[in-house]
């Protein structure tokens, strides 16, 4: 049972088929991303020597290729999610996969080839000037940055468009034509929440990549030789406002699947309704705000900004938490849903958003951030998020899609699996927490005897999370091959 009917000729094999391949990708991705993480984890317990170049370099690669790739799968999962409703372009999704898919080989090469370690963030001038890599490397990976960036905007925009195509214009995507007095058939309401939330995102996403655009290539200019100077703060502020919104919109993204698929396992619709759309449209303005609270350490800034980051901070997540949480629990309630797979990892999804939003709640507060910034509180809160909120909706989203479409139900040992990727992801967050409450500092290649513990304890459950990631794994490419077929047909259970 979907949220809302679907329209004759919408759902489209090439676009299944594409969204499918985003998903399957940035999984592989995660996957491979994740056993990097592992093997961090061990060198900073002291149970592994990586050498500190090595160590730099598969941090930048993990950090930035986590974010890309878990990104890539949402995209695909939006898709899906919004191909139901609306018609989309498989053109345009491949065209945007490849963009995308050459900007991380660009960074694959620049941090294993060419030796590039200054981060994901990728901070103005040092990583740019060639000083410790080559400046070929500084430019592989700032163009594959742009790749990436470009990939996503055309994705977006195209996402964006076809909503606002299908309903008649932005506002009513947006959902405000339902202040309006219009038949529940009439083609300016949206047909769903995950409608109102993709044209939010996806906005966002647009807005996002010309920001990303806007970093990047005057750095490459200044690498050219074709500008003189560029201003640090400036280029901090842009690279913070890029990376603080796509870390955020990951999640935003991933939210549309709890609204998907809540509605579809306790049979009980979400429709697009006023209060969805007031929260997700003040999701739109709230978001681009408190980017700020990263540079609290920076004197230069003008005053206000870190103010104003600390309040909006804190006022950000309460519109959507309110009506994602409270909805997909007040569904749930009583609902009589079967605990399958997608559920186990959607309800762990919700418990990851409000912990690791908490996490950073708190991390953004001026006296707090002057004992935690740049301890392990800071990966500990983005990875819970992403981990456990983002990720587990996006592989609850993949598994239902690929499940369904391949005909194949799940067994008793995936469930089983599923709950250990909440207790594996919760042990390893938890050590993260823990060590950054005792002042451990983040990216640091070789730790002190007595922080070691806390990487120490950490590892059996990175150990059980692999596990339990490689058996749905298993799940997922053992149905691939009938779920493609079934995408082709265009059919879906
Ligand atoms: C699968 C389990 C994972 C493990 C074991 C793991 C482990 C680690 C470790 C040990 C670090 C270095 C921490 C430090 O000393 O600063 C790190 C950094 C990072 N991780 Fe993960 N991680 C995992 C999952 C993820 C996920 C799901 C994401 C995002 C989608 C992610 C994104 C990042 C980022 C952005 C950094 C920061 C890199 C930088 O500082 O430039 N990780 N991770």
């Amino acid at each position: 049972m979907s949220a809302a009917p679907v329209p004759e000729g919408v759902r489209d094999g090439g676009v299944l088929r594409a969204a499918l391949a985003y998903l399957v990708t940035g999984f592989a991705t995660f996957l491979l991303m994740g056993l990097l993480g592992l093997h961090m984890r061990l060198d900073q317990g002291g149970l592994m020597t990586v050498s500190p170049t090595w160590f730099y370099r598969i941090m930048t690669l993990h950090g930035s290729g986590m974010v890309a790739g878990t990104m890539l799968a949402t995209m695909g999962g939006l898709a899906a999610a919004v191909e139901r409703t609306v018609r989309l372009s498989a053109r345009a999704l491949w065209t945007a996969f490849l963009v995308y898919m050459l900007g991380m080989g660009f960074i694959v090469l620049a941090t294993t080839l060419g030796g590039f370690a200054a981060g994901w963030t990728v901070l103005y001038p040092l990583p740019a000037l060639g000083r410790v890599w080559t400046l070929w490397a500084a430019v592989a990976a700032f163009v594959g940055y742009l790749f990436v960036t470009l990939g996503f905007t055309f994705y977006c925009f195209h996402i964006a468009w076809q909503i606002a195509v299908e309903r008649h214009g932005l506002g009513n995507a947006l959902g405000w034509s339902l202040w309006r007095k219009t038949e529940p058939s009439d083609p300016r309401r949206p047909r769903s929440a995950v409608e109102i939330i993709a044209t939010v995102v996806t906005l966002q996403g647009v807005f996002t990549g010309l920001v990303g655009a806007a970093y990047v290539v005057p750095v490459l200019l200044k690498d050219a030789g074709l500008v003189a100077a560029l201003d640090p703060l400036l280029e901090k502020n842009l690279a913070y406002l890029f990376g603080h919104q796509l870390a955020n919109l990951n999640i935003y993204f991933a939210a549309a699947f709890v609204y998907a698929l809540v509605a579809e396992h306790t049979g009980r619709p979400w429709p697009a309704s006023r209060h969805v759309a007031v929260a997700w449209n003040l999701v739109l303005l709230l978001v681009l705000l408190p980017w700020p609270h990263h540079l609290y350490q920076d004197f230069a800034q003008p005053a206000f900004m870190p103010i104003a980051a600390e309040a909006v901070s804190f006022l950000v997540g309460i519109p959507s938490f309110l009506v994602t949480i409270f909805g997909a629990l007040g569904r749930i309630h009583r609902s009589g849903m079967r605990w399958s797979v997608p559920m186990i990892l959607v309800a762990l999804g919700l418990w990851g958003w409000v912990t690791g939003g908490l996490g950073a709640v708190l991390d953004s507060v001026i006296q707090v951030n002057q004992v935690t910034h740049n301890t392990l509180w800071v990966p500990a809160h983005f990875h819970t998020y992403y981990l456990l909120g983002a990720a587990a909706f996006t592989w609850a989203y993949l598994y239902d899609l690929v499940t369904r479409l391949a005909g194949v139900p799940e067994g008793r040992a995936s469930r089983v699996a599923a709950w250990l990727y909440g207790v594996g992801g919760a042990g390893f967050v938890l050590m993260f927490f823990l060590s950054g409450a005792a002042g451990v500092p983040r990216r640091y290649a070789a730790h002190l005897p007595q922080w070691q513990p806390f990487a120490r304890i950490a590892v059996p459950f990175v150990v059980l999370l692999s596990l339990a990631l490689a058996w749905l794994a298993v799940d997922v490419v053992t149905r691939l091959r009938p779920a493609w077929v079934g995408a082709g047909t265009g059919t879906r259970n």
